[in-house]
């Protein structure tokens, strides 16, 4: 087949840390990284640089179906959910979620809401859009603020946990003015944090759990998955931040958190392959943080490779099986299509 692989560059960010530019520029390894799995299947492979032409490059271009890996147009991260919508007005199949599913998830409050309209657990909450607007005093202490569209841990920090209004309203600010959006301030889980890697369509499959667990941190900092102990290998935070897959969990408790990821899957209609975070309490009550399709499928060090490696699915592999999803998904909406056509007849 002639598979384009989507993929776009952030060379100047608009908004944030300069910092941020670590997480947003990782992606060019796993191009050539998926780029040299599908040659390898025996794919030809073009690669399509995300640019304000895209569009009319994809009206121009023949291609049997898209790899896409694009996170958004330049540094607009919300437009990530425009590169599927243009796929499907220019009529290539993909692989990994539509539009919707992108919008929806790029708003970790909406998701939230609608997780919890399906009976689905994810910590109580409030959004803010200016530090003045009135608390809800409902909610407990401590807090965990965040911006409301970042990903890849992007504005966690340390200081992000908060423990009274004041913390509050002073780390709700400083998210709303540098990352020039809502804040989302939700009750802080303490406890374990676990991650779901899920693929595949009708009959999704949960991946073996990957736990993250935060060895050693000092008194003083909190057990979460920040920015430095995702991306700064020097940092202590990622020195002591240890994946490990599977995680060793209670047997009910492992089979109720792949339930309520798969559910979570299904509920967001995510397509191919997707990845929910979870945290687990001390009573063992389990909330989703976010979910996240077409998540970081980067070769090394990613939870989604790990996971299918403890499932025994090489890397290779892995970039097959999502090509694979697609093109049997795009199948069965042709069947779809074609017996509505017939019952219009
Ligand atoms: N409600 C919460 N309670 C405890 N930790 C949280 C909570 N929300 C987020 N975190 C921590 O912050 C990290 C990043 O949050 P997440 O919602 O997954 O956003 P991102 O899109 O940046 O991955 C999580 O991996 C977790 O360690
Ligand atoms: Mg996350």
């Amino acid at each position: 087949m002639k598979v384009g692989i989507i993929y776009n560059v952030v060379s100047e960010i608009a908004r944030g840390n300069p910092i941020d530019i670590i997480a947003e520029q990782d992606i060019l390894n796993t191009v050539h990284c998926v780029e040299d799995a599908l040659r390898a299947a025996g794919h030809e492979v073009k690669l399509i640089h995300v640019d304000d032409n895209l569009y009319e490059n994809l009206r121009a271009v023949k291609l049997d179906l898209v790899f896409n890996l694009g996170e958004g147009i330049g540094s607009n991260i919300l437009a990530e959910a425009y590169i599927p919508a243009m796929l499907d007005m220019v009529g290539i199949p993909y692989t990994g979620s539509n539009f919707l599913t992108l919008s929806v998830c790029l708003d970790k409050a909406k998701t939230k809401q609608i997780l919890l309209s399906m009976g689905l657990p994810t910590a109580r909450f409030q959004i803010f859009k200016s530090p003045a607007d009135e608390l809800d005093l409902s909610l407990k202490f401590p807090m965990i603020v965040k911006p409301i569209h970042e990903d890849a841990s992007i504005g966690i920090t340390n200081e992000s946990v908060v423990k009274d209004e004041e913390q509050l309203r002073k780390r709700i600010a400083y998210v709303i003015e540098t990352y020039k959006q809502n804040a989302l301030a939700e009750e802080f889980i303490e406890g374990r944090e676990v991650n779901v890697s899920i693929i595949g369509n009708r009959d999704p499959i949960a991946l073996p759990i990957e736990e993250l667990q935060f060895t050693n941190f000092s008194e003083s900092a909190y057990k979460i998955c920040s920015y430095q102990a995702k991306w700064i290998p020097n940092s202590e935070e990622f020195q002591k931040t240890i994946p490990v897959c599977p995680a060793q969990l209670p047997k009910n408790v492992e089979n109720r958190i792949k339930r309520l990821a798969l559910a979570a899957y299904k509920v967001m209609e995510c397509q191919d392959y997707a990845r929910i975070d979870i945290r687990i309490d001390k009573d063992n009550n389990s909330y989703i943080l976010e979910v996240n399709p077409n998540p970081d499928i980067g070769p090394v060090d990613t939870a989604f490779t790990r996971a299918a490696a403890a499932n025994s699915i090489s890397y290779n592999e892995l970039i097959t099986k999502i090509l694979d999803y697609a093109i049997e998904r795009q199948h069965s909406e042709k069947r779809v299509e074609e017996k509505i056509r017939l019952i219009e007849i």
